[in-house]
């Protein structure tokens, strides 16, 4: 294997895709990763970074473009870091997604199971129903958009094809707004200035939206933004202030106020309703969701006399989707505001065998296990970061005969199955990769452990 020379160009046809959907092509068996490149085209490149065992490369010429090639629909694209893989047709996003899942699940962990083709979107654009749009001024400028890839330089978004429509209206009104009302702007060089981040979230059919203000400091200067706001839009059911006075990436801060209206929005989720608080998690994409839960669900195959424990549950979707179907559900989450949530939801949808633990699945499992809790089956929905060894631990201790794994990281979801097969004895059932993030390379997947 010889290495490629830095800012050489070299010809080669696209063999993959890596799980970030960039394309491989090798020279003399040494990969380099090209952006914006589809499988099986033919295509000049640069080489930009060569390191020991692999590099970058950009294109330079597209020699033979392969028929799933697309002119990305966004304006924006190509200067912006929201999505990744627009060039690529929404058959060839689902086939790279299934691609990167079987690439974890069989050629990494070796489990040798099925990975069934992605549950894909039907229009694959509006569907983000949470935009956290950052807000600078640059010299007298102001931008509100999302950012560069790798940098903190924004682009100033009026369309972005994948938030909902409602929030780019708003987003466009609150740009003319915080201009006429000269409100300041944070800084983050200088830590300087209020506001720092506009939130716009909303329910399935808009027809109640939530907006934030992230801010560094208390003052509250939007009183005349929201009355305008407000009887623009009147679906907008409530405004909130978080303040956030720390100098971090990190978005939200630990105090929020309510502004206008409700503390929260409520959505509805297969037939159940769920209030939503500023800071909670809740699933973006509301369609694909559904369909996630169902799968979900479907694979379980509950019989109505089961505990179930909802880990990971933030405000307890997807065991009280289930309770209908259940004896007893026992929710753990990490975030407090997302244990309210799940408290009063299971009050909402007039469920009584529900109790929810605050902590980390890692702590609280344990606990569970020691207090003599036999669950029949384990929802396990973590985020990217996959499950805490201990808690891995705890779930092959105390053995419920069905495991229902979702995870938004296949590489974390590999290493998590393979422990539990090594050290559990599970066999995993095949893999539904569902597609909740179009245009993007984010990859969501379900499946099941059962006792051999
Ligand atoms: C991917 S979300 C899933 C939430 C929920 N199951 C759903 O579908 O809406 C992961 C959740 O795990 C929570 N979380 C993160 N680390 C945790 C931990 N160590 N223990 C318990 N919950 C945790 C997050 O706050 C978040 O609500």
């Amino acid at each position: 294997m010889t290495q490629p020379v830095k800012n050489e160009y070299y010809t080669s046809t696209v063999l993959d895709y890596t799980h970030q959907g960039l394309g491989v092509v090798k020279i003399d068996n040494y990969p380099i990763f090209v952006q914006d490149v589809l499988k099986d085209e033919k295509i000049e490149f640069k080489v930009i970074k060569a390191n020991k065992k692999f590099g970058y490369g950009k294109m330079t010429k597209l020699i033979e473009p392969a028929a799933e090639r697309i002119v990305p629909p966004c304006e924006y694209y190509y200067q912006c870091g929201g999505c990744q893989i627009q060039p690529l047709s929404y058959n060839e996003q689902q086939g790279f997604k299934k691609g990167t899942v079987e690439a974890n699940i069989n050629r990494q962990a070796k489990l040798g199971v099925d990975v069934h083709d992605t549950i894909g979107m039907a229009s694959p654009d509006h569907y983000r129903n949470k935009s956290q749009i950052p807000v600078q001024k640059v010299d007298g400028e102001l931008k509100l958009g999302l950012y560069r890839p790798r940098s903190h330089d924004i682009i100033d978004i009026k369309h972005c094809m994948i938030q909902k429509n409602i929030h780019n209206d708003i987003m466009n009104d609150v740009r003319e707004l915080l201009k006429m009302f000269n409100i300041s702007i944070y800084d983050e060089r200088r830590h300087k200035g209020l506001l720092r981040h506009l939130i716009i979230r909303s329910n399935h059919d808009d027809s109640e939206v939530q907006v934030g203000f992230i801010t560094n400091g208390h003052k509250n200067p939007f009183g005349d933004i929201i009355k305008i706001l407000v009887e623009k839009f009147p679906v907008i059911t409530s405004v909130v202030q978080n303040i956030n006075m720390d100098k971090t990436n990190v978005i939200y801060g630990s105090k929020t106020k309510v502004l206008h209206g409700a503390e929260y929005i409520t959505d509805e989720l297969l037939g159940k309703k769920f209030n939503i608080r500023s800071r909670s998690f809740y699933q973006v994409n509301h369609e694909q969701t559904e369909k996630l839960y169902t799968e979900a669900l479907k694979i379980a195959d509950l019989k109505g006399d089961e505990t179930i424990i909802d880990t990971y549950c933030g405000i307890g979707t997807i065991g009280q989707v289930a309770a209908d179907h259940v004896k007893k559900i026992i929710g753990i989450e990490v975030v407090d505001s997302a244990v309210e949530d799940a408290r009063e939801n299971a009050k909402l949808n007039g469920i009584d065998n529900a109790e929810y633990h605050l902590g980390k699945s890692e702590v609280v499992m344990k606990q569970l296990v020691a207090d003599g809790v036999k669950p029949d089956v384990v929802f396990v929905d973590p985020p990217r970061k996959g499950c805490h060894q201990d808690f891995l631990d705890s779930l092959v201790e105390v053995a419920p005969e069905k495991i229902v794994y979702i995870s938004c990281n296949p590489s974390t979801l590999q290493r998590d199955l393979k422990i539990l097969h090594e050290q559990g004895g599970y066999s995993v059932s095949p893999v539904t990769p569902v597609d909740l993030f179009p245009q993007t390379n984010h990859v969501e997947a379900v499946t099941m452990l059962t006792k051999d």
